[in-house]
């Protein structure tokens, strides 16, 4: 998104988009009320501990801690940005996007996604129509492509030219600087007579590669050819767009229902997943024209606790799986490995033998580790000493990859049985390479939570369950005496809007980042049990927590004193600083109960900025 939305359109969106109707779109929510409960949708769970505020447009989730306001709630749930969620929210909600000038440079991405989208556009009419792409049409055709295919996955054709996108991106005034930085075009070595530029895609089928959030952002193009020398597929560079491992084909199609099963399947070629989503496999995504990633794993397991790899049967297909299977292991997938009869792939296997046929290869898809010693043993000898040692070795080597000490040990039993060795042989040659990981540590769980001092959260809760008692701290606790950031910006943010009579959602969507720290904590605090039933105890509780913030203070302040006055060579001022340190002392004694403790903070508070950080 070039800049940044300014905040009276932020602030429209927000005020606009109610936050029970939009997580009821998603998932359907069990009844209207001021605060619903249903099944969190972002950790398993079978009783519902997942609440949505419509008061106070939220939501928090007691089980996982997830929580916010209705931006968070859509990156959470689209696993987007939160400029994405403000633009689907945006969109939904029928608001104008303007963005402040001047605050980001103006990307290339804005204009290279409508060249991506227009491209799309006149590849996709030119096989549908153009007599020029009758080769095409033909060969689609005989691989049993429908047009109903072409039109869902918006396949096209690029001609037999070398300037149909020159001349078409003429005509359009794109300049071809960004056709060139879009791939779409390529640069002659020497400078050629017409133009400088030619066609990247000639004579090809065109698959238009989109994002997660389904945006074209790349172009993959087969060959009509049966060429061996010829490319069999060009796909286009990585681009400001585009970033190979980041893009899994036909993602923005398969995650909903992958979120739902729990479970993708990794196919090896575009066609194959287009055939899987028609015949009803609409979990399938692939990595296209790179190997399997890391980052494709990390953008997985977003989405699912395991996948399928459907991989070729031939000798590369079987070494790419096995590659995979590493990459997922350490991240605590679950993989399982699915063997196609030899030559196939999942495109033909369909076609030749019906979905029937690829649904039980899929249902017998065996564990990764199974499938390492499958081939393994067909590759080593396991009778012989020295065969069996490689065999466990490697086996080992993929058991050490997983983070998880359960996944580990179900594993060493499965090896153990399956090699015919003791667990305990596998489990002391596997020790040593724990503690010395053959390549590196496992991707970190989430950060562990943050500990905030106690007193200062349960002020906060205090504050947002009876905000009436808001007054109080405006009038006795200068904000910078809250040591946790969070919980002074969200107190800052409570004193602003009981100031300014402005709803505190509606600040703290002004106020916070693009993470929505702020709205996260504030789910959190704002949906904390009760800590009192009536108003009043309330009221003592914050009296008690400020004098508690105040006393930390001075006894801060006091111990500054006492180390200023022992180091001081002058005996008067160390004499007028122990003065000072026991006049805290005094003014601590008087700050243990409220009655005594008010005049003091008067006095104290009058020389704080109170009420703001
Ligand atoms: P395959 O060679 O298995 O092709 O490559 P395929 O998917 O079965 O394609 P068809 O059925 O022959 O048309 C698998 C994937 O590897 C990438 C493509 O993404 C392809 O879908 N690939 C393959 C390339 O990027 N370039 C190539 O030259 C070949
Ligand atoms: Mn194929």
């Amino acid at each position: 998104m070039a800049g940044i939305v300014s905040k009276t359109v932020l602030d429209d969106i927000r005020f606009r988009s109610d936050i029970a109707d939009v997580i009821d779109a998603y998932i359907t929510l069990p009844r209207k009320g001021a605060v619903v409960k249903t099944l969190c949708p972002f950790h398993k769970e079978k009783s519902p501990s997942f609440n949505v505020n419509r008061q106070r447009q939220m939501f928090h989730c007691f089980g996982c801690g997830a929580g916010g306001d209705v931006f968070k709630f859509v990156m959470m749930y689209e696993q987007v940005d939160f400029p994405t969620a403000v633009r689907i929210l945006a969109e939904k909600a029928g608001v104008i996007l303007q963005f402040d000038k001047g605050s980001e440079p103006s990307s290339d991405k804005e204009i290279l996604i409508t060249i991506h989208e227009e491209a799309a556009a006149l590849f996709h009419r030119c096989l549908m129509k153009d007599p020029i792409a009758q080769p095409a049409r033909e060969y689609l055709k005989k691989r049993k492509l429908t047009s109903a295919i072409a039109e869902e996955f918006m396949i096209g054709f690029a001609p037999d030219q070398w300037d149909f996108t020159v001349n078409w991106a003429k005509s359009r005034s794109f300049p071809m600087d960004k056709l060139e930085l879009a791939g779409l075009v390529v640069r002659k070595a020497e400078g050629g007579p017409s133009s400088p530029f030619y066609d990247r895609f000639r004579n090809r089928v065109m698959f238009p590669i989109r994002n997660e959030q389904g945006r074209i952002v790349a172009f993959s193009g087969r060959t009509l050819l049966q060429d061996p020398k010829a490319a069999k597929y060009v796909n286009s560079p990585e681009t400001p767009l585009f970033r190979k491992s980041h893009v899994l084909y036909a993602l923005d199609k398969a995650r909903r229902e992958i979120v739902e099963k729990r479970e993708a399947i990794v196919c090896e070629g575009q066609i194959d997943v287009i055939r899987c989503h028609q015949a009803g496999f609409k979990t399938a995504v692939a990595a296209q024209g790179t190997a399997f990633t890391e980052d494709h794993v990390r953008i997985l397991r977003r989405y699912a606790d395991g996948v399928i790899l459907v991989f070729d049967s031939d000798e590369a297909g079987r070494n790419a799986a096995l590659r995979a299977t590493t990459l997922f292991m350490q991240s605590g997938l679950a993989v399982r490995i699915a063997s196609l009869p030899a030559g196939e792939d999942p495109d033909t296997l369909i076609l030749k033998e019906g979905p029937e046929a690829f649904q039980r290869a899929l249902q017998q898809a065996v564990p990764a580790l199974d499938f390492q010693i499958n081939l393994l043993s067909t590759r080593e000898e396991l009778r012989t000493e020295a065969g069996l040692m490689r065999v466990c070795k490697a086996v080992l080597a993929t058991i050490s990859q997983t983070p998880n000490a359960i996944q580990r040990d179900v594993l060493l039993q499965t090896a153990a049985r399956r090699l015919n060795v003791s667990v305990a042989a596998l489990q002391s040659e596997l020790r040593p390479m724990l503690k010395h990981p053959a390549q590196r540590e496992a991707p970190a769980e989430k950060p562990a939570p943050v500990a905030r001092p106690a007193h200062e959260v349960m002020l906060a809760e205090h504050l947002g369950a009876g905000q009436d008692q808001v007054g109080l701290v405006e009038r006795y606790l200068p904000l910078t005496l809250v040591s946790d950031p969070l919980c002074r910006r969200f107190m800052e943010a409570l004193v602003f809007s009981h100031r300014e009579h402005v709803d505190i959602m509606e600040v703290l969507t002004q106020r916070d980042d693009d993470n929505r720290t702020l709205s996260t904590f504030a789910a959190g605090v704002l949906s904390a049990p009760s800590k009192a039933g009536a108003e009043g105890s309330h009221h003592q509780a914050v009296e008690g927590l400020i004098l508690g913030i105040w006393r930390t203070e001075l006894q801060r302040r006091r111990l500054e004193l006492e180390q200023q006055a022992a180091t001081s060579t002058d005996e008067n001022t160390h004499d007028s600083l122990i003065a000072q340190a026991q006049q805290l002392t005094t003014d601590l004694n008087r700050l243990k109960r409220w009655d005594t403790g008010e005049p003091i903070l008067q006095l104290y508070a009058e020389t704080e900025p109170v009420g703001s950080g």
